[in-house]
């Protein structure tokens, strides 16, 4: 983030990290108010630079920090720094929650064009071919040639097409999926076709879901970033309201600390294994398949309830936040994965809602993305 001469805010993206102070070549769109641009060339380079540990890492659209090495973390706490102090102001404090080194992807979608299986080019869909990962989990990363190797010798179907490959928790075998949700696990002797689901064992808690559909990247790290976070906000009650639940990671994570669980999630293979997840761990719940701002009644909950809210990157639609407004629930947690969506909707709902504590957590590790978690309560 900078300013240009006149005093528009200048946002710019880098593909190998940007640290305050370095002089660059970029293309900007000025804007009315702002402008945005890309880091073409480096005039002077920051001496925290290290090389990058990856062979791609300039033209993959997968990472953005390799060049900043163990420096990342000072730059993406900048970046939260600069965000919530843009978005809500000065004096709102908040906790920060890196990563440790050994976090990695266990989810990865790859291409394959019929010649070569890779990454898309950073804002484009031309092909960067890769034989290894190093921002994914090892048992994925080497999973990678096999995958070209089956495709290559059609044991795999041969249309070009996008491949997630994923391993459960801790990481071992691994799971290719393609377009079509058919899945393959990988197996000493090639690839085999499964109806087997991934499962992560996440501390306490064991959580299955179907190959292919949404789950935290790093597992074992977000699990262990938000249920250290929910715990030492002390949240307990009667009745949690997990709203765009998933397969049931929050609701698992809160455990005992709620009496009861209402789980609202709009897929509805993950509501089946939101609730065999839930029966399984002895918490019984309701799970329904809804779409959340078509469910949430008007006065919904008390004063001991908890509404907990992950949405998908876009946010909380606004009638539903005008709707959170009027709700009986006593208290709100509001997760969300794309800065500007998440404080657009904090300040939505200050109208009735006190933003008692705010979190950052790293769960993206070498990318640009961060985590933001708050916790508000409802003003009498
Ligand atoms: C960011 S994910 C969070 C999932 C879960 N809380 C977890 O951490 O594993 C968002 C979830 O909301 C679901 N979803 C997306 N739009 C929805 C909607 N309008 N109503 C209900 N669920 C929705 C997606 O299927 C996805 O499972």
């Amino acid at each position: 983030m900078g300013r240009s001469e006149d005093g528009r805010l200048l946002l710019l993206e880098a593909p190998l990290a940007l640290f305050p102070g370095e002089v660059v070549e970029a293309e900007v769109i000025w804007k009315a108010r702002h402008g945005e641009g890309r880091v073409k060339r480096w005039i002077t380079r920051d001496p925290r630079r290290i090389p990058a540990d990856c062979p791609v890492a300039e033209s993959c659209g997968g990472c953005d920090l390799w060049e900043s090495g163990r420096h990342a973390q000072d730059l993406k706490h900048q970046m939260a720094t600069d965000l919530l102090r843009r978005q809500l102001g000065e004096g709102v404090p908040w906790s920060w929650h890196p990563a440790p080194e050994s976090a990695r992807r266990h989810r990865i979608q790859l291409h394959w064009d019929g010649a070569a299986l890779g990454y898309f080019r950073r804002h484009s869909h031309a092909l960067v071919p890769v034989s290894t990962c190093p921002a994914a989990a090892d048992a994925l990363s080497s999973a990678i040639p096999r995958l070209l190797e089956a495709l290559t010798g059609q044991a795999l179907p041969f249309r070009p097409g996008r491949w997630e490959l994923a391993t459960g928790t801790p990481a071992g075998t691994v799971w290719a999926t393609d377009e079509k949700t058919r899945t393959w696990t990988l197996e000493p002797d090639g690839w085999h076709r499964s109806t087997e689901p991934i499962r992560h064992r996440l501390g306490e808690a064991t959580l299955l879901h179907e190959p292919g559909a949404f789950f935290q990247v790093s597992p074992p790290w977000a699990a262990e970033a938000f249920g250290g976070l929910l715990q030492s906000w002390d949240l307990k009650g009667d009745t949690l309201y997990d709203l765009y639940g998933g397969v049931g990671l929050f609701s698992a994570l809160l455990g005992h600390r709620f009496r009861h669980r209402v789980l609202v999630e709009n897929g509805e293979t993950a509501v089946a294994w939101a609730q065999r997840n839930l029966e399984a761990a002895g918490l019984p719940s309701e799970c329904l398949v809804a779409d959340v701002a078509a469910w949430v009644p008007e006065g919904l909950g008390k004063t001991t309830d908890l509404i907990l809210l992950d949405p998908p990157r876009a946010g909380l639609e606004p009638t539903l936040c005008d709707r959170l407004t009027t709700v009986g629930a006593g208290t709100l947690v509001l997760v969300g994965c794309d800065g500007a969506a998440f404080c657009r909707d904090v300040k939505r709902l200050s109208t009735a809602w006190n933003l008692d504590q705010l979190a950052v957590l790293d769960l993206f590790p070498l990318t640009s993305l961060v985590e933001c978690v708050a916790l508000m309560t409802k003003r009498p």
